[in-house]
């Protein structure tokens, strides 16, 4: 696992730098919200994955593919930006959370500011198919977010409705980083069809792992808060999968504590509901399931020409469900 950030960590670096580059020319304010979070860390797996597609599909890593991958950690970013607002979250990448540190108002513009930024670069590939990827998934997340707000506390919602949910905030834009770096590669039909699988099963995974963090990670490492999702209301795939396998009376209590009648959710409750979770096996098949989708989403590029980057998509595959952070 970490063999594989260690061989990442060359074109991490590029990344990195065409982001600062990028972050440098915009407009003061937006630089300093942008460049905050920008420094608080984060892996950067949306370009990575970009370059990597491109890179598996024979299209060299020039500074202007750079930044078309930059786009999409762009894109990434405005989407934290406004998710902890909407979370009331209070701390991201080990800092405290821009609309803290720069006000709430100040953090949803520099937000749109970023996600028009991110159709700028994009546009400006002068490439239409790949500017209507981008469109339609920008728009795709933030419905995601909606239809997650409107989850909050069923603790009946199904693992079909999860997965629903989860596609659309996370998965899609994964899905169409990698899409949208296939078609520039100039790559067939079937080897774009392939990235989109890719994308979309790594971000299916990837989103069941931060879920499982919330259950089990480690605050100081994860760089956010564990235990959070709870608190705000989100039932997430460890819960599902307890609560069907729970007997009644157990499911009924596990219903209960994490329903709209339990008020807000005291440290107590929340010891038993994981304590259930864990009796349910929550953690252990939501984990199998990571796994599982880790690996079609390796297995879907098969049928690409073998090369160094192909395996690296498939080692990023395997580290999204094995990180701690
Ligand atoms: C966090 O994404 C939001 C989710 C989609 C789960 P990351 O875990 O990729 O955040 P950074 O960019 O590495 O900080
Ligand atoms: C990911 O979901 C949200 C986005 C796609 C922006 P979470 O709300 O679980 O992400 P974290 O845990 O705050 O990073
Ligand atoms: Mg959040
Ligand atoms: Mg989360």
């Amino acid at each position: 696992m970490t063999d594989i950030l260690t061989s990442l960590a060359p074109l991490a670096d590029r990344i990195n730098q065409t982001l600062a580059d990028l972050i440098a020319r915009d407009s003061a304010v937006v630089a300093r919200i942008g460049g905050y979070s920008f420094q608080g860390g984060g892996k950067r797996l949306r370009p990575l994955v970009f370059c990597l597609v491109a890179a598996a599909l024979g299209l060299e890593t020039t500074p202007a593919v750079m930044t078309t991958g930059a786009a999409f950690e762009f894109l990434h970013q405005a989407s934290l930006l406004h998710d902890d607002i909407i979370d009331l979250a209070e701390v991201r990448r080990g800092r405290a959370a821009a609309h803290l540190a720069f006000g709430v108002p100040e953090t949803v513009l520099a937000g749109d500011y970023l996600l028009a930024k991110a159709s700028r670069l994009v546009a400006e590939l002068d490439n239409p198919a790949c500017l209507r990827i981008l469109a339609r998934l920008a728009g795709t997340m933030a419905l995601g977010e909606l239809a997650q707000l409107g989850a909050r506390r069923q603790v009946d919602i199904g693992a079909a409705e999860y997965f629903r949910i989860i596609y659309r905030k996370t998965a899609v834009l994964l899905e169409g980083a990698a899409k949208c770096a296939a078609l520039l590669a100039g790559a067939g039909a079937a080897a774009i069809a392939a990235a989109g699988r890719y994308g979309r099963k790594l971000g299916l995974a990837f989103q069941i792992a931060d879920d499982l963090l919330d259950y089990q990670g480690d605050e100081a490492s994860l760089g956010k808060p564990v235990g959070h999702d709870l608190e705000e209301g989100k039932i997430t795939l460890p819960f599902i999968l307890a609560r069907e396998a729970l007997p009644p009376a157990r499911r009924e209590r596990l219903r209960r504590l994490a329903g709209p009648a339990a008020g807000p959710l005291g440290p107590e409750a929340r010891l038993e509901i994981h304590a259930l979770v864990a009796e349910g096996q929550g953690l252990a098949s939501a984990r199998r399931k990571a796994e599982d989708l880790a690996a079609r989403a390796a297995q879907a590029l098969a049928l690409w020409p073998p090369s160094p980057a192909r395996e690296q998509l498939a080692g990023l595959a395997g580290y999204v469900t094995a990180r701690s952070c």
